[in-house]
């Protein structure tokens, strides 16, 4: 059974340690924070819906890295979230300075653990712990593309008024402004979506995927989106301790795939116990495909904007 650390007991993370721990696959799920009581609070109200809920995961809360010990798996949301106005950039400098100290303090004490990350801006975040925690890079995986191809499935059930289950959809690319949406390869009822709806369509719900983490925010005025996140980074926490290498499109660094190098970007990969087993090339359009390398130059423009933060 494995042990699960969230880092960061705010409103991303308790979900998802709440949401793990319902799963019922991993031993423990140690939630940490920097406020005092925040985790062990939450960790106890928790703990209290087991029998309710009927999962044997211990949930627990710390202040101490030290019960992190020997995690199998990382998630770190630590961090401020967005606010109305704020872009994922403005986010950049403080950020990058929480999830720095959280990765050096998590690898005090777990030697090879696979790291998700959440704390935005996500692709630089993912760079960052990746740069920070010297693991293989197939061991530090970022969530986006989960979350927007869920928001793109939800925008399309609703279009066209279809259950969620009839739905695929797929989002590659950067979290933010240059996210890829892959209508060639989104289907309803196994139909592909360009033959149920034009161009005008897809691109309305596009732009609305694509905005919709900053309309929560605008709605929410005093935090960011949580529930469809936490969903999304739990489900790779999953597919990791069950060892199922189910294909998910995740924040990946890629070397060659796609015809794209050095970059952590978003696509579809397979998560086993091992993190990332293997990046899965898709047969996309030359459209999409020029805008995943578009993403990927504009992707590696920002992580430039931390170096010269880190060179300060
Ligand atoms: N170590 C541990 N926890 C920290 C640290 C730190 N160095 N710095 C901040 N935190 C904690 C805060 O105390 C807070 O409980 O991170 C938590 C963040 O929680 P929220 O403010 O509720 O933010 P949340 O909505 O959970 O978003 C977290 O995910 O989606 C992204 O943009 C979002 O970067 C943000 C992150």
């Amino acid at each position: 059974m494995k042990k699960v650390t969230v880092v960061g007991a705010g409103k991303y993370g308790s979900m998802t340690a709440l949401r793990v721990a319902e799963y019922n696959l991993a031993s423990e799920v140690v939630m940490t924070d920097i406020v005092e009581g925040l985790p062990q609070g939450l960790a106890l109200d928790i703990n209290q819906s087991r029998f309710v809920e009927k999962f044997d995961t211990k949930v627990s809360g710390t202040n101490d890295y030290k019960e992190t010990a020997e995690s199998d798996v990382v998630v770190i949301t630590a961090g401020l979230p967005r606010k109305p106005g704020m872009s994922r950039m403005d986010l950049l400098e403080v950020n990058a300075g929480i999830v720095t100290d959280v990765t050096k303090q998590i690898l005090e004490h777990s030697e090879d653990p696979i790291i998700i990350v959440v704390t935005n801006p996500l692709d630089q975040m993912t760079t960052l712990t990746a740069e920070v925690s010297k693991l293989s890079k197939g061991r530090v995986i970022g969530q986006a593309g989960i979350l927007d191809s869920s928001r793109f499935a939800y925008f399309i059930s609703e279009k066209l008024n279809v259950k969620m289950s009839d739905v695929y959809a797929l989002t590659l690319g950067s979290h933010g402004e240059t996210m890829v949406p892959v209508p060639s390869l989104c289907t309803v009822s196994g139909e592909p979506l360009v033959d149920i709806l034009s161009e005008k369509d897809i691109d309305e719900l596009v732009k609305k995927t694509s905005e919709g983490g900053a309309e929560i925010v605008g709605l929410l005025k005093t935090g960011s989106a949580y529930f469809a996140p936490a969903s999304s980074a739990a489900t790779m926490v999953k597919s990791i301790i069950s060892d199922s290498n189910e294909v998910f499109p995740v924040c990946a660094w890629l070397e060659g795939e796609y015809g794209i190098n050095d970059v952590y970007l978003g696509v579809p990969a397979k998560l086993g116990k091992e993190g990332v087993t293997e990046i899965v090339e898709y047969d996309l359009t030359t459209s999409e495909l020029d805008a995943l390398r578009e993403a990927s130059k504009a992707v590696k423009d920002k992580v430039s904007e931390l170096n010269s933060i880190n060179s300060q």
